[in-house]
């Protein structure tokens, strides 16, 4: 199944909303600090070492958070890669933010769920940013942020933004330069299409892009074309398919395992 529990927002107000979907047909997904903490409590008795790391992301007056959790590789088969797949946690103040990027954040904690259970010979981090919607504030601020040595360890980033739309279109793949790298070569392989045509500018940025400036293949996983939602007060809960959401999950989901398990095959 999938889904978490909450979403919340921050909107321009910087206030931090959550709402509870536990006794809905879909829920939506997303963490407050305060829910960031619980789900790390909670992967940690499901088991995995799991490491919780609350950044700040300062904006002008603001605070922001980044959540992120890492699932460390089976001891005996480290090969000391990193993959990392994200989403971000806030919305646009006019909207709800239950596709952009509820959506992916659900993504993200029912992926973390799933491998939680599944052995790895490479570390997976799974983030959540915040101020995403402020220009990429918390993605900058960890991508930013990582050593030159810890930067060339990631071998992948994944980004899930807006993947629940009922009324949007087919799954692609963007990045940010236009080319294939080994996230779309990953994604294809479990089913994604790589967009021929990057028709939305500026528009066309989410968090892969600080990850993408630091020499890390990524690739923003999203349905094109957009619902006419978006950005707006009608990105509500009520247009998430359940079928759309599993779709782009399953197929994250099936790219992210091709490199992170043990024995790899090559792709190359
Ligand atoms: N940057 C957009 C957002 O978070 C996401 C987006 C990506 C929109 C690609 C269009 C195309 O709102
Ligand atoms: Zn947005
Ligand atoms: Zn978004
Ligand atoms: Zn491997």
């Amino acid at each position: 199944a999938v889904g978490v529990i909450m979403y919340n927002r921050e909107g321009s107000s910087g206030q931090t909303f959550g709402y509870t979907y536990e006794n809905q047909d879909i829920p939506a997904a997303a963490i407050s600090r305060e829910d960031g903490l619980k789900l790390a409590e909670k992967l940690k008795k499901e088991t995995l070492s799991t490491n919780l790391t609350i950044q700040g992301a300062g904006t002008v007056d603001k605070t922001s958070y980044n959540v992120i959790a890492s699932m460390k590789p089976h001891k005996n088969k480290d090969t000391g890669q990193i993959v990392t797949v994200g989403a971000h946690h806030d919305s646009v103040a006019d909207g709800p933010g239950a596709n952009d990027d509820a959506s992916g954040v659900s993504g993200v904690l029912e992926l973390a769920k799933i491998m939680a259970k599944t052995p790895t010979d490479t570390e997976l981090r799974f983030m959540t940013f915040g101020a995403e919607e402020k220009g990429l504030v918390g993605s900058y601020h960890y991508a930013d942020s990582l050593s030159e040595e810890e930067a060339s360890r990631i071998s992948a980033h994944f980004q899930m933004d807006m993947v629940g739309s009922r009324d949007s279109g087919d799954l692609i793949m963007f990045t940010p330069d236009g080319n294939k790298n080994l996230v779309t070569d990953l994604g294809a392989s479990a089913g994604a299409r790589v967009a021929e045509v990057v028709e939305y500018g500026q528009l066309g940025r989410s968090d892969h892009v600080p990850f993408f400036e630091r020499g890390i293949p990524s690739a923003l996983f999203i349905h094109a074309p957009l619902e006419p939602w978006y950005h707006s007060p009608q990105d509500t809960l009520d247009k998430i398919s359940r079928e759309k959401l599993k779709e782009t999950t399953e197929i994250v989901g099936a790219a992210v395992y091709q490199i992170a398990r043990p024995d790899t095959p090559a792709l190359e």
